[in-house]
């Protein structure tokens, strides 16, 4: 059987596409973007078109974009960047939610470690956090109000632009993780209270290792995670990969070309999972966590009751189903998610949570077979 890929939230392939751009870039010589000479020109025309591009999906200015190295370095920098300087004016509050990924979240607690004040916000038992708790944590001392467009786990999706307006109010900084909601949400900088938006090329299509960080015109100095050299207008010192970030603009722009297609492909092929497990093994024998009516549409988070993740995850892996328990960066040592604990599912459900995320490639006939194969393995570990 050919394998079966549903850890698309962990990474996706590269397109085609992609690839292609990413080949003709890296194939077209040598060429560093700060030499003047015709290689470094060629070079340089590169980052710019991709920049420019990337900028007329965002519905911003080029000059707002930098280029990072992950998802992850433009939450640290976003993070970093904006409360260092944001102190300089008595501003030492960080608000955040207890969901956030990692990246955010552990470095929120750093920041804390070093004398800032955080408020983690709670969430509901759908994942979702309620306005009137940020209303309550976000005042005029506040630096910074970091909250995820959807969540990396159990895909609910939080009302950051209600939340952003309340950050303008009281002047404090708005940053939005949408690492895993870029391609599937509208997202135009124009129309949105966001002053700083994170996202990574390797979730939709594009390759590993490159990030992109929204930074909007006038909000502050920002100042750099990374140190040297001028490149990306002194807020990321560092040569910049060209070829990934070639291949990344033509990733997105084709993701959000054909948004809506894409999106409408994951999500029936998300509802046909739960129609056809309902069918196969029962609706009572299965637990759906996060908000099915506000949710990303191509993570799908289950619970089979009674079943430890760990099993279900080795026997369908063995299978030639790839699937995953917790976020990815936690699944090599699978630990309960912060996440459906923050929600306070009870362990039971915890423990036996498996997240199914879909993509471009994924057909119908591998979700029949995915669903055939998870009954029979469910039949088997059900009464051990
Ligand atoms: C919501 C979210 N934020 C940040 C990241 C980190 O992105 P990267 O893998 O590019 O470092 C991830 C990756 O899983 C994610 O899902």
């Amino acid at each position: 059987m050919n394998p079966i890929y549903f850890d698309h939230a962990a990474t996706t392939p590269m397109s085609q596409a992609a690839i292609q751009v990413y080949i003709d870039a890296v194939n077209s010589g040598p060429g560093n973007p700060s030499s003047l000479h015709q290689h470094g020109r060629a070079a340089r025309a590169r980052v710019t078109a991709a920049r420019d591009r990337l900028a007329d999906l965002l519905g911003c200015a080029a000059s707002e974009l930098v280029f990072t190295g992950s998802g992850t370095e433009s939450d640290n920098a976003a993070l970093y960047g904006a409360v260092l300087s944001q102190r300089l004016k008595g501003r030492t509050g960080i608000v955040t939610t207890a969901i956030e990924h990692h990246a955010v979240l552990n470095t929120c607690k750093q920041l804390e470690a070093q004398g800032f004040k955080l408020t983690i916000l709670p969430v509901d038992d759908l994942g979702q956090v309620a306005v009137s708790d940020a209303e309550a944590a976000i005042d005029d001392s506040t630096a910074i109000v970091s909250i995820m467009a959807g969540n990396n786990e159990m895909g609910t999706l939080q009302p950051i632009a209600q939340i952003g307006e309340l950050a303008r109010k009281y002047k404090a900084l708005m940053h939005v993780d949408a690492v895993q909601a870029f391609g599937y949400m509208s997202l135009q900088m124009r129309e949105l209270p966001i002053d700083l938006l994170s996202i990574s090329a390797h979730k939709l299509n594009g390759p590993q290792g490159i990030g992109l960080l929204y930074v909007r015109k006038g909000i502050l100095p920002l100042e750099p995670l990374i140190i040297g050299g001028s490149q990306e207008r002194k807020r990321r010192a560092g040569t910049e990969n060209v070829g990934a970030i070639a291949a990344f603009a033509k990733a997105a722009e084709d993701a959000i070309v054909e948004r809506e297609m894409r999106y409408q492909h994951v999500l029936q092929l998300r509802n046909l999972m739960i129609e056809q497990l309902t069918a196969r093994i029962g609706a009572d024998a299965f637990r759906i966590n996060g908000n099915p009516d506000n949710s990303l549409p191509h993570i799908l988070n289950i619970s089979f009751m009674g079943i430890p993740a760990e099993s279900m995850l080795m026997n369908l892996d063995i299978e030639g189903i790839a699937a995953s328990g917790g976020s990815a960066c936690t699944s090599g040592s699978l630990q309960p998610s912060h996440v459906l604990a923050a929600m306070k599912l009870s362990p039971e459900i915890i423990v036996s949570a498996v997240r199914f995320s879909f993509g471009l490639g994924n057909t119908i006939e591998e979700v029949e077979k995915a669903t055939q194969i998870i009954a029979t393995i469910w039949a088997r570990l059900r009464y051990k």
